[in-house]
Parts: C-alpha cells; structure tokens; sequence
C-alpha cells in the first residue's frame, strides 16, 4: 500500500497579482510533493485561490466590475503562473466554487446545532487588509498591529464561534504534539499567545455592509467572515461533503505549508474549527519566513513588488525555484535582490553543476566516442567520491523529511564540488595521454554515476534541469514512479549507453 501524503498551499487572495512570496510557498510545497513522489507516495498537492472578503469586493469594485467577474478573470492568472514555475499541484479550488460553499453551509448549521454559534454584538476595530477584528487594547498607536494600517470602528450584531470553549483543549493538543506547529519555534509563539484567554471568534459580517461572501444558511442577513470560510477549502477540497469516501482516504492533511503571518488562523482558529466538527487537526503546519527587498516589505505602495514571471523570463524557472530554496534556510526570513539571484546562477548552477556535466559529457565524447565506458575497479583515490555519493542519500533523506532544504541542496553540492575536484587531481586528459584507459574509464564512469545521483536528487527542486540532465546522460527514467531507493543505489549507470551531450545547462550571466 501506498503512503499518502497531503499537503496544501495557502489560498492566495486575488485582489493583487501574485509576487513572488506566493510563489515560494508553492515552490516549497512542489518540491515536497515531487521529493515525495520520487519516493513513492501518493501525493495529493492542493492549492487554490480565496474569493470571498471586503479587499476582494474592493478590488472588484476600483475595476468596476462584479465580484464574481473579477475573480473569474484574477484566479486564471495564478494557474498560469503555477504552471509556469512547474507546480506539480493535484486539486486548485476556488472558494466560490459550489463544493466549498456546500462544505462551509455544512461546517456552519453543524457548529449552530451543537450551540457552538451564537448572536452576539461585535464591537471593535477592523484591518481590511488583514481582514481581522482587533480590539482596543490590541491596536498599536491606533493602527492594525500586524499591518500597520488604518482600521475602521465597527459596532454591529455578528454570529461568534465559542472558541474560548476550546482554549485547554488546543493547549493540551499542541503540548503532546510536539511536531505540530514547525518550526519549533512558532509552537513557543502560538503557546504564548495562549496564555491569554481566547476571545471568541466573530464568523460573520452583516450583508449590508458586505455582501461578497457565503451567505449563513440560517441567517439571510450575514454572509461568512472570509478567514472562516477559506480555511475549510483544506477539507472541502478533498470531499468533505461532496466526496466522503475520497476525504476519509486523504484527511488529515500531512502539512498545512504557510507564511508566518497567518500562522494563529492556522494553528489556533483552525484546529478548533477541526475539532468542534469532530475532525482530527493537521498532522503539522509549517510557518515559513518572509522575503523582504532590501530589508523592507514588499507592498504595492512601495512600488517594490518583484513579479515572478518576469524573473523566470529573464533567468528561467529553475533558477529562480533553486535561489529561493537554497538562499535562505527555510522558516527563516530572506531578503531578495536580482544581484543575489545571478550569483547563485554563475556560481551554484553555471559553474558547478553546469561545468561538472559538460566536462564529464565532453570527456565521454573525447575519449570514449559517445558511450559510458565500464566501471572499472575503483581505487584508494576514487574513495573520498564513491564514499561520499554513496553518504548522500541518507542525509538528503534526513534533510528532507525535516523540511530542510538549504542542507539537502547542501549535501548535494558537497558532492558536485568534490566530483569537480576529482577531475583537477585525476587529470583524465595525462591518463589519455599516457594510455591508461582502464583509469580512465573508471574516473569517467565515478563521474556519469554522480550526476546520475545528482539528478535524481535535485529533481524535486529544479525539475527541468534535472530532467536534463538525464536526457544528456542519455538515460530515460521517470522521477516521480517512486523508484527513489533504487535509483540511489551505486553503480546504477548502465555501462555502453550513449550520452547525449548538449548546450551548457546554464550559461554565465553578467551582471
Ligand atoms: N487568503 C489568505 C490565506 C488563506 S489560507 C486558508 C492569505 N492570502 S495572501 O495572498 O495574503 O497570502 C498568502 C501567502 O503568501 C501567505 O502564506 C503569506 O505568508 C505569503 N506571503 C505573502 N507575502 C510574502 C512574502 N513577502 N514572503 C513570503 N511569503 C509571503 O493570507
């Protein structure tokens, strides 16, 4: 039996146009699902598009446009840019989609039948941007404490959500559950947050203030608070309602993958909204850091917005999916600069990994008319690379299983390195001098099974590249049926294949 693995994306608001922090969550979770396919599990990778909420009617209404027009022509532009930055995703839903508003009724008239909802007056402060209450006390210097934005003075009758029923429970749950919130870090952040008593939360918004949204099924006057319907696309997609037999395989999801910023909705709302319903919580919800430019936040008044398709036209997409997994570790923050995107090309990509098939290629032309030569008997020299290849796998696994991807990319190009270096004290080009072909075709053959190795590996972070590769090394394997081990074991380069040397994976770029 196959082992399934579920993990989602946040959905995305469509009131602006995606940049490149929406991007790197996708990326993150594509490289996930691809490293978890290449093992053999079987990936169910859901993203999605939230519609609903007063800054989507506002954007809507500066184009003068309806809502649902608007979103129809907004969420096609995220499809295409996750094509374009090879998103292997399995399911995309919109939340104006029949199958989400049918979940949310559900979640809705269940939580008002238990007397988990009730009519209440809500009296406080609303951040559009965010799209979140806050209350006096919470307000910083009369601003949105996380946005630093204006906020409006609201007083109007709401339907509320009796979270505070569910406070111990929620601390208790994420107290035996050390794994649930990641990095460890943010369950520090989201338990001190809870050492305050939880306020309940406000789910609905009056009709005659806002109308885009979910209409209550038991109220004609209110329709959905925004965060409350989105967060259940993550059971609504998988058929909570509309599918029972396809949710009972897939939930719970394996990994709620997020920015730092909407980490309480995830891990404090969300799980009770789970646990009210009688659904077991998210197996973990990972809170990544954020990309500023410069050191300042991205934000359209600045006018600092990098838009991902213009990067990827510039450089291509491998390059930009490898400089926003490597350059920073993950969960912690990054600051972007196109300065910082070419050196990682010429140096990590052009130089090493370019430079090392290309050589190796070359060679296999040169000496050995095109075929991979036997692999010979390994020596005392070749040891420090044979061992090292053959130390890889357990490491990237490691590396990969903690979401760690700064360290397998680390390993990997530990090993590119020491291949590159191989050659320099090899010296292939006096073994031919001097005849020494059996020499020969053991350092050629050491080579052509690193990168072998190399592609497999890297295949969940610049697919393209790696599918390259392959093609180059003239080997035709499919990365994503599950052959990860035996892909990985040494001395898997079918000797007598000819190799398809091509242009440069990368060429140098000045800047
Ligand atoms: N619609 C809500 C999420 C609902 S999930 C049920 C939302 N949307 S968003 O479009 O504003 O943000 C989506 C994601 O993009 C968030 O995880 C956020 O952290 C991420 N990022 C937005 N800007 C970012 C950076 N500059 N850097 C990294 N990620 C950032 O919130």
């Amino acid at each position: 039996m196959k082992n399934k693995f579920f993990i989602t994306t946040p959905l995305y608001y469509v009131n602006a146009k995606p940049h490149i922090g929406h991007s790197y969550t996708n990326i993150a979770c594509d490289c996930i699902a691809r490293y978890k396919r290449l093992k053999g599990d079987e990936v169910f990778f859901l993203t999605g598009t939230d519609e609903h909420g007063q800054k989507v009617a506002q954007a809507a209404q500066e184009t003068g446009l309806k809502p649902q027009e608007f979103t129809d022509q907004i969420a096609p532009r995220f499809i295409d840019l996750w094509q374009r930055l090879s998103i292997s995703y399995d399911d995309f839903i919109r939340t104006t989609e029949k199958r989400h508003s049918q979940a949310v009724e559900y979640a809705l008239e269940t939580l008002l039948k238990q007397d988990d909802l009730y009519l209440g007056k809500y009296k406080g402060w609303y951040c559009t941007p965010c799209e979140t209450f806050w209350t006096d006390a919470q307000l910083k210097e009369n601003l949105c404490p996380d946005c630093q934005r204006p906020v409006e003075k609201i007083s109007e009758k709401n339907y509320f959500f009796r979270t505070s029923k569910y406070q111990n429970w929620l601390i208790d749950y994420i107290k035996s559950h050390p794994g649930f919130i990641l990095p460890k870090s943010r369950t520090r952040e989201i338990l001190s947050f809870l050492e305050n008593s939880l306020s309940d939360l406000c789910v609905s918004r009056p009709k005659q203030r806002l109308s885009w949204g979910i209409p209550l099924p038991f109220s004609k006057d209110h329709v959905t608070y925004v965060w409350f319907d989105a967060l259940l696309n993550y059971i609504s997609a998988p058929g909570f309602v509309s599918d029972k037999n396809r949710f009972a395989k897939l939930w719970p999801a394996d990994v709620h993958m997020i920015g730092k910023d909407i980490l309480r909705h995830h891990a404090v709302y969300w799980p009770i909204m789970l646990h009210a319903l009688g659904l077991e919580p998210p197996k973990a919800i990972f809170a990544h850091g954020w990309w500023k430019i410069e050191d300042v936040k991205m934000s359209k008044s600045r006018g600092n917005i990098v838009d991902p398709l213009s990067v990827i036209e510039k450089y291509g997409v491998d390059v930009f999916r490898y400089f926003l997994l490597r350059e920073v570790p993950f969960g912690s923050d990054g600051t972007y600069s196109e300065k910082a995107l070419v050196g990682r090309l010429n140096s990590d990509l052009a130089n090493d990994l370019g430079n090392l098939l290309h050589r190796t290629l070359t060679m296999v032309e040169k000496y050995f008319k095109g075929f991979c030569p036997g692999q010979g008997q390994a020596d005392e020299f070749d040891k420090k690379l044979t061992d090292q290849a053959k130390e890889l796998p357990p490491v990237y696994y490691q590396a990969m299983e903690h979401i760690e991807f700064g360290l397998a990319l680390d390993s990997i190009w530990a090993l590119i390195n020491t291949a590159n270096k191989y050659i320099e004290d090899a010296k292939p080009w006096v073994l031919a001098k001097e005849s020494k072909t059996e020499r020969l075709a053991c350092v050629v053959y050491n080579l052509l099974e690193v990168l072998r190795l190399v592609a497999v590996l890297t295949y969940p972070f610049i697919p393209s590249t790696a599918l390259k590769t392959m093609e180059q090394l003239g080997l035709d394997v499919e990365l994503d049926k599950g052959l990860f081990k035996d892909l990985l074991v040494w001395g898997g380069f079918p000797s007598g294949k000819k190799v398809q040397k091509d242009q440069p994976l990368f060429p140098r770029v000045e800047y």
